[in-house]
Order: C-alpha cells, then structure tokens, then sequence
C-alpha cells in the first residue's frame, strides 16, 4: 500500500459509509450522550441535540467529507491546498492545526474511556454482575475509578490497540470489523430496550428523553448539546476530513452524510431508551455523570436471562465501537506525519498515539489522587471534554462552514457535490448562513451577551 502521496480509496460506498459511522458511532453515543442527557435535564437537551445534527451536523458533516475529497489531503494540506486554490488568507490552514490538537486531546481522555469498557468485559465474564443490586454494582464502579493502576493498565491497553490498528492502515481490516459491528451492536440495544421495557419505568424513561422541559435548559446546556452533535459525528477537527480524501469519486457526498449521521442518531437514542429506565427503575440518580452506563446495565445484565452473555458481548462491542472512532481521531496527526515528515506510518503510530497516552494519565488521575484539582471549577477530565467539544469542535465546524460557504469557489463545490440544484441549494443557505450564525449565537448566549 503506497500512502506517501498519492491516497489509497475505499473499495466502495459501502466500505466508505461503513469507516464514517464506525468513527462516528462510538462513546458518544453509547456513553456520553446518556450522561449529558441525564445531568442536563433530558427531554429539552435531546431537542436541541437534534436540532444541532439535522442544521449544523449534517451540513458540516457534507463541507467537511467535501474538503477531504476536494484535496485528496490529509486535513492541515487541505487547507493549504484549498486557501491557494480560492486565493485565501495562508492563515486558514491553522484550522487544519486546530483539529490535529483537538484530535489528541480527544484521543487522551477517550482512551481513558474506552478502557473502563474494556475493563468491564472481564469484569462481565467472570460473572462480577450476576445478582448484584444497584449499591453493589455502584461500589464495582467506584472501586474501580479509585484506582490508578487498573485505569491505567487499560488505558494502555486500549491506545495500543488504536496504534496498532492506524499502523495497519485505517482501511485494512477496518471494513470488515465495521460490517459486523453495527448490525451486532443494533440487536444488542434493541435487547436492552427490550429489557427496560420490563423494569416498570419504561415510560418514565421515554418521557424524561422526550418531553422537552425548557425551564432545565441552562445556556451551557445549549453549548453541550451543540458540542456534542458535533462530538458524536466525529466533526470539526477532520477525522471526516481524511476519510472523504479517501472516497471515490462517484460517491454522493451528500446521501451518504445523511445515512451516516441518521444511523448515529439512532445508536444514541437506543441507548438512552434502554439507560433511563433502568436508571428511575433503581432510584438511581439520572445526573450521577460519566459512570452513568457502568453504573446501570451491568444491572440489567446481573438480573436478566442470558445477562452473562449479553453483557460480555456489549462490552465487547462497546470496545470495538471505541476503537473505530479512535483510529479517526489520530489519522489526521498520523497521515501528516507521513506525509510530510518523512517518516514510517509505524513511527508516526507510535508518536501519535505516544503523545495522546501521555496526556490520558491526566484523566485517569483526575478521578482518583487528582479529582480535587480543579482549574475554573473543574477536574482536568471535564476541563479536556469542555475545551475540545464544547469550544474546539464547534470553532473548527465554524470555520469549515464559513470556509466552504464563503470562501471556497462555488464551481469546486457545485462539482464536488454533484447534487440535484435544490438539494445544493439548501446545503449552501445551511453552511453558509444557519450553521455559522446558530454556533455564533450559542457561544454569545454563553457569554452571556444573549
Ligand atoms: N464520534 C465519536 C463518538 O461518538 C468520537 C470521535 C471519533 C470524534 N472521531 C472524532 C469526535 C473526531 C470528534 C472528532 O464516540
């Protein structure tokens, strides 16, 4: 496989839609929209995320893939690439930075993550759930985030697996992983539903995601949830970016966008359908934060039929999940790195994810010997989380919307897009108006200047 300059492609649409959604399905779905949800008040914070996808996701998610494709460059050339050709100013291809920077930082906090999942499918397989009430399986989680040692024995665990994985290429294996992965995970979450169909707060859960009470939605509500709907499609720091410089080009950008951030949604909304019952079921408290899902289906796993099973099985595929969102997140740095310093993807691999390891230990104490550190009121966990989806990612899906809305030659993204005149239409009015004016009010609401 030759990466040095000229890119390999996807072998299909499929092999393309498949690596999207296993960047974009992954953690935020299936851990951190639950969590979010529950400490912001639910039915409102669901609406606006929604809101976020359909006006300011999915447009972006369609500039981005476009820029990648466009360039056939790795996110930082791209910028370069494109600011010539519109005749910019050089100074945009610092967005391309940004993103790297947000991909690591990203990285080092969900590597952290990712190996709790990891964690816990040995914790299912030798049967630490079976029986246990929601105080025991509460006591599992907090003796194990008390631990350095463990956190960091799997954080490794997992950001090896990532390197090793990126070494290979990210469109080797990866297809294949992907296509068992999505209909598997699926079936799992429409089990799990099925399950809190049983506990008897079934609609106490629907009710609490989709009944929008708009007296709990704090400004910094808003920005979480608009942060977040470009967290969980992977946007805004060209991890999409790299894999449309990989799509072929007689590929609708715009359908296939479209059909990856619906499948994302659904993901999300499947977890939390199957979360918050258990949760209200247990008198568990729906705001308990980032150990909410490790705090309520192992629950569901120690007291269904099959919960053995089916719990190793989730983790399982919540690792895997993980790990094809990971890999986007350092390709760009990895791909840079190859392609301009000169050196092995192997080498790139172990500095990349060297780096984002190094800055994981940051998480991985803060909910232990450091979780009384705190800088502007919070842990350096929710510090990293705050910097990159709430500020970096929409910064950088601010910047791409006006770059492809304003900047860019209208003709190169006519062309590129090869869309019906009114679907281009449509797109252009959202980058080039609503996107950038809606992440432009949130942040002044935050401000306080709204
Ligand atoms: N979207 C992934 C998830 O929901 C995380 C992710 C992968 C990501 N690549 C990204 C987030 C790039 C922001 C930018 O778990």
């Amino acid at each position: 496989m030759n990466i040095q300059k000229t890119h390999n492609e996807w072998s299909s649409r499929l092999a393309f839609i498949l690596a999207a959604t296993g960047s974009a399905v992954g953690l935020g779905n299936i851990w951190k929209f639950p969590y979010i949800t529950g400490e912001n008040g639910g039915g409102a914070f669901v609406l606006v995320y929604l809101l976020c996808v359909l006006l300011i996701g999915i447009p972006i998610m369609i500039a981005e893939t476009m820029m990648g494709r466009h360039t056939r460059q790795n996110p930082i050339d791209a910028l370069k690439t494109l600011t010539e050709e519109s005749g910019a100013d050089h100074n945009w291809h610092y967005l391309g930075w940004l993103g790297v920077v947000a991909g690591f930082l990203i990285l080092s906090y969900y590597s952290v993550i990712a190996g709790w999942a990891s964690a816990y499918v040995l914790k299912a397989f030798v049967g630490s759930f079976s029986g246990e009430d929601a105080a025991g399986i509460k006591q599992i989680f907090g003796d194990f985030v008390a631990s350095p040692i463990q956190l960091i024995f799997w954080h490794s665990l997992f950001m090896f697996a990532t390197m090793w994985i990126v070494n290979r290429g990210v469109n080797n294996g990866l297809e294949k992983a992907v296509r068992l992965l999505m209909p598997s995970l699926f079936v799992l979450l429409i089990l799990l539903v099925g399950y809190a169909m049983t506990t008897g707060s079934y609609n106490e859960g629907l009710r609490f995601l989709f009944t929008p009470d708009f007296s709990k939605l704090t400004a910094d509500a808003v920005l979480t949830a608009m942060g977040h709907a470009f967290f969980t499609l992977s946007l805004g720091m060209g991890a999409i970016m790299v894999y449309g410089a990989y799509l072929p080009n007689n590929i609708s950008i715009a359908k296939t966008s479209m059909l990856v951030a619906g499948a994302d949604t659904v993901v999300a909304l499947l977890a939390g359908i199957a979360i918050f019952p258990i949760v209200f079921a247990n008198n568990l408290q729906a705001s308990s934060g980032p150990g909410l899902i490790f705090e309520t289906l192992p629950l569901a796993f120690g007291n269904m039929t099959g919960g053995w099973l089916f719990g190793i099985l989730f983790f399982v595929m919540l690792v895997v999940a993980a790990l094809t969102s990971s890999i986007s997140l350092i390709e760009p740095a990895v791909a840079w790195l190859v392609e301009n310093r000169n050196i092995t993807r192997q080498q790139a691999c172990v500095w990349a994810g060297g780096i984002a390891w190094a800055l994981g230990l940051g998480t991985v104490f803060s909910f232990n010997v450091w979780s009384d550190v705190k800088l502007f009121d919070r842990t350096i966990f929710q510090l990293l989380d705050y910097l990159t989806a709430n500020l970096m990612l929409p910064i950088g899906g601010f910047c791409i919307a006006v770059f492809t809305g304003w900047i860019m030659h209208q003709q190169h993204s006519a062309q590129e897009l090869a869309m019906p005149s009114q679907g281009y239409k449509v797109w252009r009015v959202l980058v080039k108006y609503v996107a950038p004016s809606a992440v432009f009010l949130v942040f002044l609401h935050v401000v306080g200047v709204l």
